[in-house]
């Protein structure tokens, strides 16, 4: 396979990632989440020094900035729209920032440097760096958790079980496009499902149409989220391709009310989906 040409931004000198027009519909999010739940952060950062802190995670970071597909144009990565975002209005106490490919997890951790910051970087798969973030947060704060991976393989179950152990809101992006293109593969025995929803196939019939399949292995899957005591907000949003190709749903979970009343103060109500569309 021919490797990619590395694209460096010429405004920085550093690695960019490449994305869809799309990707700028989850970043307004992410900021939107941090604006709109800047007044309950407040309430968790210090001072007074017994306040337990406001972090924001990140285990699929990527570099900080990224070019989009089949222009010049460049955009601030969803790192760097959190640390903005939060700047302007309550700034996080701590963000931790993960990669598994150390080139973009030292890109971010510069750019975020350079704007005045200090981030905790790691590269790690994200399933040993949620470990070491877990351990590293006070679990009296209130954190935000962005989890943001290309596809289903990176999105295990467990990091979800782990992160649930802290009081975070959560922003998670699914990919349908994997979901869908890799159905067969995925629902194998030991296959990917395994590990984003175990359990699924003791509750899920494989043999049925693809759309019902998808379906019901959501429902599982978020069934399974509330078993952690935390809850998926109502609206789950569908966000969809230029052509109208459905590409991924952004789902928001949160340990507590007043999370999902921001959820649903900031979610596109036009978008809101059932996992079956
Ligand atoms: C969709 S991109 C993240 C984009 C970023 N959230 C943004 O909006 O700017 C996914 C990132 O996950 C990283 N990645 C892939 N597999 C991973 C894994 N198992 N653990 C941690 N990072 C991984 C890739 O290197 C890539 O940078």
């Amino acid at each position: 396979m021919v490797k990619k040409p590395t694209i460096f931004d010429p405004g920085d000198g550093m690695i960019v990632s490449e994305v869809g027009t799309w990707a700028s519909e989850k970043h307004a999010r992410v900021q939107r989440y941090i604006e709109i739940a800047s007044d309950t952060r407040r309430k968790y950062v210090p001072p007074p020094a017994w306040h337990a802190g406001a972090a924001y995670i990140e285990l699929f970071s990527g570099p900080g900035r990224s070019l989009i597909r089949n222009t010049k144009r460049i955009i601030d990565g969803s790192p760097l729209v959190a640390f903005k975002a939060a700047q302007a209005s309550v700034p996080f106490t701590e963000m931790h920032l993960n990669d598994v490919d150390a080139s973009n997890s030292s890109a971010v951790e510069m750019r975020i440097r350079a704007l005045g910051g200090v981030p905790t970087c790691y590269s790690d798969p994200a399933d040993v760096a949620v470990d070491k973030i877990v351990s590293a947060l006070n679990p009296s704060g209130l954190h935000f958790a962005f989890l943001d991976p290309y596809n289903l393989e990176g999105l295990s179950f467990d990091i979800i079980r782990k992160l649930s152990k802290l009081k975070v809101d959560m922003l998670i992006h699914v990919s349908v496009q994997d979901l869908q293109r890799n159905l067969d593969d995925y629902s194998r025995p030991g296959g990917v499902f395994d590990t984003f929803a175990p359990g699924w196939s003791a509750h899920v019939d494989r043999n049925q149409a693809i759309n019902s399949f998808r379906a019901a292995l959501m429902k599982y899957w978020m069934t399974e989220i509330r078993k952690l005591g935390t809850m998926p907000a109502k609206g789950v949003e569908l966000i969809v391709g230029s052509k109208g190709q459905r590409l991924y749903w952004l789902v928001f979970v949160s340990a507590h009310g007043l999370g999902r009343k921001l959820w649903e103060a900031i979610r596109d109500p036009m978008k809101q989906t059932a996992m079956d569309l």
